[in-house]
């Protein structure tokens, strides 16, 4: 089958490098991709926003299946488009993707059908979310409503930086539109961890779990990112773990959307938080995570397209995966995620005897350059979390990184509990 990939970050390099290896696929796409993704996959010069091209691309080209990698285009209606088209495509809905686009909606969702998360409010006013931000104390979670590529949270130890924060977001626009109402929660303590559900309707097929890092620098310092660095599997987190949060948060809220009339197809992603009380949600996404995907795909044995294809049919398969384990180190551009340069080679740098899957590249002549914030994941992979770290640092060790940075931790609490 022929199968098309949206998008052009870290997140669709793995979605195409692993249908380039699956035995049900005979041609990979990828609108409009970058320099890594043109090596396993023919990368086509549409935009993700473009829906009326992306649809006439998958007609001519007897597109099976196409795969939507980001928020934007989901939020947008593009899966929408593609069903009334007749075409076989996996993501949510405009209005189920309110999952993720709507943190609002998601916490109304979670309370309506006792879904475990931080307990909140949500604001439109500055002066009633001061009050609120008062009487509850720090430290305290500020969150804009909308999208906010990972960044629109604020995790505030101080009454001082709460209030800042609400007043930023709600005074002064600082998200746009994403932060004309802000939802205001309770601090949750605990280990993190995402977990990625393949879902249709009522089936789901979990995938392996996996631990992001969303802080850009080490020890969990500076601003949220959309993700400098993960692993999977994340062994040390209890045995049960999984199971709970089947039970007591995925399957309950896949019910929930379909009671609600807005069933779900597409990756349900829960970021979750192992708090003394057991798994509690402190977000939701409608869409394969980044990093993460690019360390769990690595794991998978199965063939995900026709795993996707067979579940879109109504047909449930498990996924398999390799014991190993898969860390990926993120590299960023200096600056990240406030204002950096772009146009920086990384040809060096790919020299380094590890794989790279690609977030932000493009070629400029003979040359490949930077074009994004994070623009490399360094993948490497081991029999356990210290060997897979000592493989992925070491390559990075040994090449220059100038205009870049990256974590140096990444993986290191899973190190400590090993
Ligand atoms: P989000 O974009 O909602 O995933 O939030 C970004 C990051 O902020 C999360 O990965 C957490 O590290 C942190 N965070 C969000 N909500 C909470 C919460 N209620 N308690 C503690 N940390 C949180
Ligand atoms: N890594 C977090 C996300 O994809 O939103």
């Amino acid at each position: 089958m022929n199968v098309l990939v949206v998008g052009r970050g870290g997140r669709e390099h793995a979605l195409c490098y692993k249908f380039h290896q699956d035995t049900s696929v005979s041609k990979v796409y990828c609108a409009p991709g970058n320099a890594g993704i043109a090596a396993h996959a023919e990368c086509v010069d549409i935009q993700e926003t473009d829906q009326g091209e992306l649809v006439t691309f998958a007609k001519e080209n007897n597109i099976a299946l196409t795969v939507i990698g980001p928020e934007q285009p989901l939020a947008e209606g593009l899966t929408d488009l593609f069903l009334a088209e007749g075409l076989k495509v996996f993501g949510p809905t405009k209005k189920a993707s309110a999952i993720e686009g709507s943190k609002a909606f998601a916490k109304e969702l979670m309370k309506k059908y006792s879904i475990p998360t931080a307990d909140y409010e949500t604001f439109t006013s500055f002066q009633k979310a001061s009050d609120y931000i008062k009487s509850k104390g720090a430290p305290i979670v500020i969150k804009a409503d909308g999208l906010a590529a990972g960044k629109g949270v604020v995790v505030a130890m101080t009454e001082n930086e709460a209030l800042e924060a609400a007043e930023d977001m709600l005074e002064h626009n600082r998200f746009g539109d994403s932060s004309g109402k802000i939802v205001v929660e309770d601090f949750l303590d605990g280990e993190e961890f995402s977990f990625m559900c393949l879902v249709n309707g009522g089936s789901i097929i979990p995938l392996a779990l996996a631990q992001d890092h969303k802080r850009a620098y080490d020890n969990d310092k500076g601003p949220n990112t959309g993700g400098m660095g993960a692993y999977s599997p994340v062994a040390h987190l209890p045995a049960e773990t999984e199971e709970k949060a089947m039970n007591e948060i995925i399957e309950p809220v896949v019910q929930a959307m379909m009671k609600e009339g807005t069933p779900f197809t597409g990756v349900l992603y829960a970021g979750l938080i192992l708090t003394e009380g057991g798994p509690k949600v402190i977000e939701f996404n409608a869409r394969f995570g980044d990093p993460e995907t690019q360390v769990v795909l690595h794991r998978m044995k199965s063939d995900l397209a026709l795993l996707l294809l067979n579940l879109l049919r109504g047909v449930t398969a498990q996924a398999e995966w390799s014991d190993h384990t898969v860390i990926g180190v993120v590299l960023a551009s200096e600056g990240y995620p406030g204002s950096y340069e772009k146009e920086h080679s990384v040809q060096t740098i790919l020299d380094a005897e590890t794989f790279f899957y690609h977030a932000g590249t493009k070629v400029h002549g003979s040359d490949i350059v930077s074009d994004g914030g994070r623009v490399l994941l360094a993948a490497g992979s081991g029999e356990g979390i210290e060997s897979a770290r000592d493989e992925v640092y070491r390559a990075l060790d040994s090449v220059h990184t100038d205009h870049f940075f990256y974590r140096k931790d990444i993986g290191s609490k899973a190190l400590k509990r090993s």
